[in-house]
């Protein structure tokens, strides 16, 4: 089972050249950022000042019965409480309105990156790889700027006050008080050690997990098929013992970190009682301050206690963005002109000159391969599975470039001009057919604008498919769902064609689909494929005789190579790999015919 190595990116908990590229990202709401600093200053502000209100209250006030004094005091406590609530109210909603709109931006151009990546890249990357990048990747990374950013600044500021608050009453039991604080510091040290560990092997795990789910559920039915379901649910049960162990080890931890740091606030406490308490007794320290001192305790334990969730938020934060930056950096991309040529009405004219191409490097799957067609021409490719026939389409709509050689269309090097101009004038029907969610409508037009319901219908009548889309209960709008999987092969094949032929294009590239259908619909398809072929330049994959029979010209592939190239006849009488293919392969379809 392949592992997914960038999964497994651990992630420091802060990295400062991660951190600069993320920050980047919230150049354009600076604005909120300032504001939101603003706020937390004000807050981190408000929290240390009440203690120190409660000593002047109890020291100056309830010791001396001042009523009138204590009024006020206690007004001003309920007004700071009132106006932090306030606060933290806009707090909450623009920290989270600027994280919202950072992912927005950051998930749109992750979107349009992965669009303009080459085939090559989706060749060598599992589909769930990319959708975790867009979903939870960048999900992950919400927190850290709806409230880890701005938060890490409140806690400098509540800590920061809280020591000018206590030194400022009495530095000699602040210095008893923060006694414990290398112990803490120690501690945390420690924690953070063994956590990020635990955590890598979590990640790990849980990647593995997600992996070996995602491909049993894809393959499903062969898992039924061949009864694997015990075994296979052995094999889970063993991944997901790993993943358990790996959490119950993070887990593990943070039992022990929790109690340690309550543990040593107590201690703190009982200090302020006993170090304070005496000097209380001795008449150098109010009692007012002995309590501020263990509100203050409380208070600065408290960003220490959630010092591991903001650990967390951090790590998960910089192995997410690490991700997402290795995707956004990826340069597979098929490249276009700098300065590209117009196509104009094109003809169809379509030249291969010594073509050598390899997907990777060096294991070259066309080798020196030279043909022209003429406009209007239907050529035929055939040839053993893996000979490169499907190989042939892919250059030509520049899904992949070329290592050596040219490819020309109406004379002008398909490198030299825009892919986006150049795909314009080729329509191509794959292999495996595709049909997104939708409407069968939309899958004709792709929801371009430029294409009538007229013309749909008429594509949809030329190709034969008209019938069937018509008694289905909702006609062309009747919803497909994903893959199409509620359409039988051949519906799916003929809705691919109509799809082809609405968008009328100069130069049309058919590979057929091998999988054989009943005789009606063969007949049907058959009909169609002559229509789409009319008066434009084709290119086949043929592994119909009938369609092989028709074209003007027959490509025989072999190991890549170009062998054979003439007209149905021309090429029998040669008696090479054609004959053989035909004694193999065709004859047998003439002699199904005439039955
Ligand atoms: N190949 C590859 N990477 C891809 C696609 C294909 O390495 N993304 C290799 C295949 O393993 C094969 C060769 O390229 O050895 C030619 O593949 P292709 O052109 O797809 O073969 P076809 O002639 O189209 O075979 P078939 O009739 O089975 O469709
Ligand atoms: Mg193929």
């Amino acid at each position: 089972m392949s592992v997914d190595r960038d999964d497994e990116i651990l992630g420091k908990a802060y990295d400062s050249q991660l951190m600069k590229r993320l920050l980047g990202y919230v150049k354009p709401y600076k604005k909120y950022v300032v504001f939101a600093i603003i706020l937390n200053i004000v807050v981190a502000g408000l929290g240390p000042v009440r203690p120190f209100l409660t000593k002047i209250a109890i020291d100056d006030y309830i010791i001396t019965s001042d009523y009138e004094g204590l009024f006020i005091i206690a007004a001003f406590l309920v007004g700071s409480l009132m106006m932090q609530a306030v606060i933290q109210y806009f707090l909450t909603y623009y920290t989270q309105l600027m994280g919202q709109k950072i992912i927005f931006d950051l998930r749109k151009k992750v979107f349009a990156h992965v669009q303009k990546l080459a085939l090559k890249f989706f060749d060598k990357t599992p589909i769930g790889r990319t959708v975790t990048r867009v979903t939870n990747d960048i999900e992950s990374l919400n927190e850290l700027f709806s409230s880890g950013i701005v938060m890490v600044f409140s806690d400098l500021f509540i800590i920061f006050w809280i020591f000018v608050f206590m030194f400022f009453m009495t530095w000699d039991l602040s210095l008893v008080t923060l006694s414990v604080l290398p112990v803490l510091i120690y501690a945390t040290f420690l924690f953070r050690r063994k956590v990020r560990e635990a955590y890598r092997d979590e990640r790990k795990h849980l990647a593995r997990l997600n992996s070996y789910m995602q491909e049993h559920v894809s393959g499903m039915s062969i898992v039924q098929l061949f009864t694997k379901e015990r075994e296979e649910r052995k094999r889970y049960a063993g991944i997901g013992t790993d993943y358990r162990t790996a959490k119950i080890n993070a887990v593990f931890y943070y039992a022990i970190f929790f109690p340690v740091v309550e543990i040593l606030s107590s201690i703190a406490i009982g200090l302020i009682i006993w170090y304070g308490g005496g000097n209380v007794l001795q008449g150098t320290l109010t009692i007012g301050s002995v309590i501020a001192f263990l509100q203050y305790t409380e208070m600065f334990f408290r960003p220490i206690r959630d010092l591991s969730e903001k650990y967390n938020i951090m790590q998960t934060a910089m192995a997410s963005s690490e991700r997402l930056f290795n995707l956004l950096d990826d340069k597979t991309i098929v490249e276009n002109p700098e300065s590209p040529k117009q196509l104009g009405t094109v003809t169809g004219k379509i030249d291969f000159k010594n073509v050598w191409f390899a997907y990777n490097k060096g294991e070259y799957v066309l080798k020196d391969v030279s043909f022209s067609i003429n406009p209007g021409e239907t050529i035929a490719i055939v040839g053993a599975t893996g000979a490169g026939k499907t190989s042939i389409n892919n250059l030509i709509t520049r899904f992949y470039d070329i290592d050596k050689g040219s490819i020309c269309i109406d004379g002008k090097d398909i490198k030299s001009i825009r892919k986006e101009t150049l795909r314009e004038h080729i329509s191509i029907v794959l292999q495996d057919i595709f049909l997104f969610s939708g409407t069968i409508k939309s899958n004709i037009n792709l929801d371009y604008e430029g294409i009538t319901d007229a013309q749909v219908i008429d594509a949809a009548k030329t190709v034969g498919a008209h019938d069937f889309i018509s008694n289905l209960p909702n006609g062309y709008d009747e919803e497909v769902k994903e893959k199409g999987a509620t359409l039988s092969v051949g519906q799916k094949q003929l809705i691919s064609f109509a799809r082809a032929l609405a968008f009328n294009p100069q130069i049309l590239i058919l590979d057929e689909a091998t999988s054989s259908i009943d005789t009606e619909t063969e007949n049907i398809i058959q009909k169609a494929i002559e229509k789409l072929l009319m008066g434009r330049t084709s290119i086949v994959i043929a592994h119909r005789l009938s369609t092989i029979q028709n074209a003007d010209k027959i490509l025989v592939m072999h190991k890549g190579e170009l062998r054979e190239m003439g007209s149905h006849q021309e090429l029998l009488s040669q008696k090479g790999i054609y004959y053989k293919l035909y004694q193999l392969q065709y004859k047998d379809q003439e002699v199904l015919k005439t039955i």
